[in-house]
């Protein structure tokens, strides 16, 4: 295997500084948001990226901002049966080699410099776009997630409720990629979620003739769209990625449906899926936003979320404190 090497022209835009994607205004113009693509990057040599500076960063980070289990997973895993890793969160990334661990630093972004790096790439996304910058592009709430994993570790089969530029940072990694508008696969009420429902989804054998795969080494990537459902193995080595994430107005909204459908389904109340009633809709985000506000300056400690997370879903909405996460 060759590692990347970028060149000089390509690292740099037309006014000299440095790029940390190649995303092709061509293909931005046909693919996105709507298909995932994949392009290259130049983030894999960033100093904030290497394994020295996360195992400093686990350490800094509340303990709900870090989620860890055993490698060791099936792709159809049940949650209740996720085997744990007894380690600390800092020795399972200093120890990533031999660990047979799979972790994931959430909401890095919190941390200034990682947030600059996240702001950046969506910049440069924007541009490739056709936009002068992320909110131009309407980029809100950017977010980035870094997964450290072992050899032979699987990410179980799930979706998730933003949209994603990913990359492949250290070691390979294959990502199996579905079409989130194949109900066969995910049903509508697989869409809906609330936080701590656990994001792992039934897979099937006969789902894998679907499967798009996407194969990566250092400097590789790509898009993935909102609620495309996909599952993950790390090859032969350890493995660094990054998942660099924005939500859309239109994601918003949907975000709010499927949690409103989802709390009306848990009261015997089963819902229309989003699009179908405009008018419901409306009222179902309108009484989301009034319900959330006078929550969310509550939501800045970990302790009042793991409490709001307990009294408003029960104690599995905290299932990553649990077995899976001990230490
Ligand atoms: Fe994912």
């Amino acid at each position: 295997m060759t590692a990347f090497v970028a060149t000089r022209a390509e690292t740099q835009n037309g006014s000299g500084e440095a790029r940390l994607i190649a995303l092709d205004p061509g293909k931005m113009a046909r693919s996105f948001p709507a298909e995932p693509f994949a392009y290259r990057h130049f983030l894999a040599a960033h100093p904030l990226l290497q394994l020295d500076a996360l195992a400093q960063l686990a350490a800094g980070m509340p303990r709900d901002r870090l989620e860890y289990n055993s490698g060791r997973l099936k792709v159809d895993q049940k949650p209740e049966e996720t085997p744990g890793v007894d380690l600390e969160p800092t020795e399972i990334v200093r120890q990533i080699e031999t660990a047979g661990a799979w972790m994931v630093l959430k909401n890095v972004e919190t941390i200034p410099e990682y947030g600059r790096v996240v702001e950046a790439v969506l910049d440069e996304a924007a541009r490739a776009s056709g936009h002068r910058d992320r909110r131009s592009a309407g980029m809100t709430e950017p977010m980035g997630f870094i997964f450290v994993s072992s050899a032979h570790a699987v990410t179980p089969f799930h979706l998730d409720y933003e949209e994603n530029l990913f990359v492949q940072l250290h070691g390979d990694k294959a990502m199996h990629v579905f079409d989130n508008r194949d109900r066969s696969i995910i049903d509508e009420e697989g869409l809906e979620t609330f936080p701590g429902k656990h994001r792992n989804h039934r897979f099937r054998d006969h789902y894998a003739s679907r499967e798009q795969v996407f194969a990566f080494k250092a400097g590789d990537g790509m898009f993935l769209p909102y609620t495309w459902p996909h599952w993950v193995e790390t090859g032969d080595d350890w493995s660094i990625s990054m998942a660099i994430t924005w939500k859309t107005p239109e994601g918003r909204r949907l975000n709010k449906l499927y949690f409103a459908n989802a709390v009306l389904r848990r009261l015997g109340i089963p819902q229309a899926p989003p699009g179908q009633r405009r008018w419901l809709d409306g009222v179902k985000v309108a009484l989301y936003d009034i319900a959330r506000l006078p929550l969310e300056p509550l939501r800045r400690g970990e302790a009042m979320r793991r409490m709001l997370r307990t009294a408003l879903f029960g104690r599995a909405a905290n299932y990553y404190y649990g077995k899976a996460g001990k230490t």
